[in-house]
């Protein structure tokens, strides 16, 4: 049953997960699961309850998608709303409240983070609202329960849990001045209906999704999404995603580790990038590594960014050498900062997206770690050290069989090489 390209084609075509960006490990292991529940003794029998079976349908999207969130991810980004709208309501004279849209929001940490970040900074309750939406109904309705665990509390400054949450003897509570501020509802990013009478959004994030699409997908999502801000708004995307956007006329607003883009002119940028100051763990050493050169990657028209200019932009292998000196030395937080500055000023490369997944995976986010790797594989199909650390990461994750192909991979890759060296 594994392998089956019936069940990869029905999840790319209804929330458009795409087999090469997560794997087929992942796939392959929720149609087990389903295919078990609903006691189907072969392939071609689950296939069948699934195309009869909206509630099937759903199960299996529930089965496969990641729903891996908490509370102020990337905090910058927040500081950087908080920034960017009072400013917006100076700009429209405070005649309406700014709309704000989560998409996909998971389990709720997100939106939920907007509105905490913004009554932090002064707004008032009619100043904003914020919208969540999700493919999956079982994340919204865990996030209208708004009652959460440790995990969703994850960075180095959880203050804001004393002022927003009540404790519980199961979790924490969201108290209702932040739940009043957000609402939530099941939603698809491909459905071609999506908010079609809504006005647009001043502020969108859109995190951790476009990276399990493929080129077409993503392309589709993006005009979706600009269509979904508005021409002076801002959009917020995840750190492995903003190599994208360029190619789709958006430009970063430069402000480091926002990961935010307007539709329109370009902001002048910081003057120090604000880094978090968070360690290395000790568990995964980082090897030290050479950076190797530069290559180019395969897209044929590509639309260069406009945000550095030449002066302060030094040349490529200076870059890679600071982050391969940075994460050698431990500062993860500077590390991953000085690759999202290469991204923003260079064409990507497959070394920054291996660094991006090693300091993902020393950080214990997998799932995050592997998109990297595949991205830094999609773009040098045999770099050494993604072909290894992905097949690591699989083989700790039970898909021996994918961790094999990678190794087999990486060792013709190396006996090539030798053989090309003699
Ligand atoms: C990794 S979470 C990201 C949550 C949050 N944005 C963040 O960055 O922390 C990915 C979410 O995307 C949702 N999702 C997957 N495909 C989707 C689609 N086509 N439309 C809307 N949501 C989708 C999943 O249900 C999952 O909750």
């Amino acid at each position: 049953m594994s392998s089956d390209q019936r069940f990869f084609d029905f999840l790319k075509e209804r929330i458009g997960l795409d087999v090469t960006s997560v794997g087929p490990a992942i796939i392959e292991r929720a149609v087990r699961q389903r295919s078990t529940a609903s006691r189907s003794q072969t392939a071609d029998e689950y296939w069948h309850t699934l195309q009869g079976s909206r509630d099937e349908q759903q199960a299996l999207i529930e089965a496969v998608i990641v729903p891996e969130t908490w509370f102020f991810r990337y905090p910058e980004s927040f500081a950087t709303l908080a920034k960017l709208a009072t400013k917006r309501l100076a700009d429209i004279n405070n005649m309406r409240a700014l709309r704000i849209l989560s998409l996909p929001c998971s389990t709720g940490e997100e939106p939920y983070s907007i509105a905490m970040a913004l009554l932090d900074a002064g707004l008032k309750p009619h100043q904003f609202k914020v919208e969540g939406m999700d493919v999956s109904p079982l994340s919204v309705e865990k996030a209208k329960h708004a009652l959460y665990g440790k995990n969703s509390f994850r960075g180095q400054d959880i203050a804001f849990r004393d002022r927003h949450f009540i404790v519980e003897d199961d979790g924490y509570r969201l108290g209702e001045r932040v739940l009043e501020q957000v609402r939530l509802q099941v939603g698809n990013l491909l459905d071609p209906a999506l908010l079609a009478n809504e006005p647009p959004y001043d502020f969108v994030f859109c995190r951790n999704l476009l990276i399990y699409f493929d080129q077409t997908t993503q392309q589709q999502v993006f005009e979706v999404l600009k269509r979904l801000t508005h021409v002076e708004g801002v959009l917020f995307i995840g750190p492995a995603e903003g190599s994208l956007l360029g190619r789709f006329g958006m430009r970063s607003i430069g402000i480091p580790q926002s990961f935010a883009f307007s539709r329109q002119s370009v902001l002048a940028p910081e003057a120090v990038p604000a880094f978090l100051p968070t360690q290395l763990p000790a568990r995964q050493p980082v090897r030290s590594v050479t950076p190797p050169p530069v290559r180019s990657r395969p897209f044929a028209t590509v639309t260069p960014l406009p945000v550095v200019t030449k002066a302060a932009n030094p040349d490529a292998a200076t870059l890679l050498a600071n982050i391969a000196a940075l994460a050698n030395e431990g500062k993860s937080a500077e590390a991953r900062a000085a690759c999202e500055s290469y991204l923003r000023s260079h064409e990507p490369v497959a070394q920054v997206f291996y660094w991006l997944g090693l300091l993902s995976d020393v950080a214990g986010s997998a799932l995050e770690a592997q998109g990297f790797y595949r991205k830094a594989l999609y773009l040098e199909p045999q770099h050494p050290d993604a072909l290894m650390h992905l097949a690591a990461l699989l083989q700790s994750q039970g898909d021996t069989a994918g961790a094999r192909r990678l190794q087999d991979r990486a060792a013709r890759s190396e006996r090539a090489d030798s053989e090309r060296k003699r």
